[in-house]
């Protein structure tokens, strides 16, 4: 059986008390036990986060794959681990677009994360002119390849795939259940074709984009999509429970 995932993505959102309030408020109201919730807030909450002993899972959005050193601004892996982190999102489409993050550079993340014992969710999908030429196939199976297929199967299996349309995300406009039961099944495919059957058989996939309380159920019934990376849905705390109960 593959785990279930319901993951919220912060992103740069919330004070700190709003961020301790809804960790708390989704922490105490979850009653799905069966299924991992995680959360990833801004780094600075982290420390506070987890001081809160609850029993969400806790992750960053970003981090960098060098130990230490003259990187002005970030935070290291050591760091992010040190802080308590659990879970790392690698290969956020806006990581990629507006930090210039390469399939080169997300590989070295996906790497030293490994190395930390860190789980990874990675973000794969593709914008909306790929969409168009009926290209999104080819054009993630190159994402996936060049920053995943290095591993062994041991290490594939650690890791969280989640698909996220960059066209669905932040838009309001979702992939039906019927395009992503298809780029999911595509995913496990390309890792069944890597890997063998039984690995790509033990990976989650999410989808990411626009799932929201209204549309999670239908998303979550397609039989290759594991759950959800969730954006401005899990900013609600009843959203996101909503959400979390949707398989
Ligand atoms: P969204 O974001 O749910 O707001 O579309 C998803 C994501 O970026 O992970």
């Amino acid at each position: 059986m593959r785990k279930k995932i319901v993951a919220g993505n912060w992103k740069m959102n919330l004070s700190k008390s709003e961020a301790l309030a809804l960790y708390q408020s989704v922490d105490a109201q979850n009653t799905a036990n069966e299924i991992d919730l995680i959360v990833f807030p801004s780094t600075i909450y982290l420390d506070g986060l987890k001081k809160l002993n609850g029993k969400l899972k806790i992750g960053v959005q970003n981090f960098h794959p060098a130990e230490s050193g003259a990187f002005t601004g970030e935070n290291s892996i050591t760091q992010v681990k040190d802080l308590g982190a659990e879970y790392v999102l690698i290969g956020h489409s806006e990581r990629r677009m507006y930090f210039n993050e390469d399939s080169d550079f997300l590989k070295e993340k996906v790497d030293a994360a490994l190395q930390h014992d860190l789980k990874i969710i990675f973000c794969c999908g593709e914008p909306l002119s790929i969409r168009e030429m009926n290209a999104q196939g080819y054009y993630v199976e190159q994402q996936l390849i060049e920053s995943l297929f290095h591993l062994s199967n041991w290490a594939i299996e650690n890791i969280v795939i989640a698909y996220e349309p960059i066209w669905a995300i932040g838009t309001g406009k979702t992939a039906s259940s019927e395009q992503a039961e298809a780029m999911h099944a595509a995913i496990r495919g390309f890792i069944e074709k890597q890997y063998g059957k039984n690995t790509a058989e033990k990976i989650s996939i999410l989808y990411g984009g626009s799932c929201n309380a209204s549309n999670a159920s239908e998303l979550f019934a397609c039989e290759n999509v594991d759950g959800g990376l969730i954006g401005g849905a899990a900013l609600k705390a009843n959203d996101f429970l909503q959400i979390a109960n949707s398989f």
